[in-house]
């Protein structure tokens, strides 16, 4: 089954076509990169799946259900979630409330006051398992401002991950990291369970191929290219425009 299917997708900023009708499908369990160039309409393309803007035109499905008229909540609670390019964690909170915060928006019955109390005792015992399941309980305490810029981006992966979605889109997950900390995110992102079905904007190559079930290019708010590691590496237009290789 597809989690996703992509049909003529465009949206326009003004005169700028941003993205332009781009189509195709991820299947269920797939982990699909994200690749193109800076302005390639990545981005936008994550914007539109989660509901943040809406489409100038096509069309979105989620598990065989039309979800392009559907607020970006209404996606979250059909298993659809994100990071963004930016960290979006609150600043002046604890890493723990920051997560604690996640697994209450994403709880069943999450804004029911008679489950209230017994859920804190639950979430709490969900958020510490994380921390120390991504061996980052030393932080737990710390305000998100003050951990370092690669601490925050996993703390953004460990919320998106917390809220077991059965569809994740990450952007740019590793971007600002140190190599060593490339790893470990990699990792991380390997480690997710098989059958979550993950897009991934990824700037480093090495990254996206070994990472990737399969790849689609964006230029310039087309798509130009999607197929496996092999097929993307050998396609002539990707090699010219986006590897740099003449
Ligand atoms: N909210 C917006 N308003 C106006 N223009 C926008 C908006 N969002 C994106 N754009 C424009 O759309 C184009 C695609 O941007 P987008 O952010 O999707 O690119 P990207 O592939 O994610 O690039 P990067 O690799 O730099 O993150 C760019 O020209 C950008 O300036
Ligand atoms: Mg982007």
């Amino acid at each position: 089954m597809s989690a996703l299917v992509i049909e003529g997708l465009s949206r326009n900023f003004g005169g700028l076509r941003a993205l332009s009708n781009v189509s195709f499908s991820v299947e269920a369990g797939e982990r699909r990169l994200i690749i193109g160039p800076n302005g390639a309409g990545k981005t936008t393309l994550f914007n539109l799946l989660s509901g943040v803007f809406k489409a100038s035109s096509g069309r979105i499905s989620l598990f065989g259900r039309d979800v392009t008229g559907l607020s970006m909540h209404e996606r979250a609670r059909m298993g659809l979630a994100r990071t963004f390019q930016i960290t979006n964690l609150f600043p002046r909170l604890s890493v723990m409330d920051n997560l604690l915060i996640a697994l209450q928006a994403g709880a069943p019955g999450a804004f029911s006051l008679t489950r209230r109390m017994r859920d804190q005792t639950v979430l709490h015992a969900q958020a510490d398992a994380l921390l120390n399941q991504w061996g980052l309980a030393s932080i737990a305490m710390r305000a998100a401002r003050e951990i370092s810029y690669g601490e925050q981006r996993q703390v953004d992966l460990i919320l998106a991950m917390a809220m077991q979605p059965r569809v994740l889109l990450l952007d740019e997950p590793m971007a600002g990291l140190s190599a060593a900390e490339v790893v470990r995110v990699t990792g991380m992102i390997r480690s997710l369970p098989r059958e979550m079905t993950i897009l991934l904007i990824e700037h480093d190559m090495d990254v996206a191929f070994e990472l990737a079930d399969r790849i689609a290019v964006l230029h310039q708010g087309c798509l130009i290219a999607e197929g496996d590691g092999p097929t993307i590496r050998a396609h002539p237009q990707v090699s010219e425009i986006y590897l740099g290789v003449e």
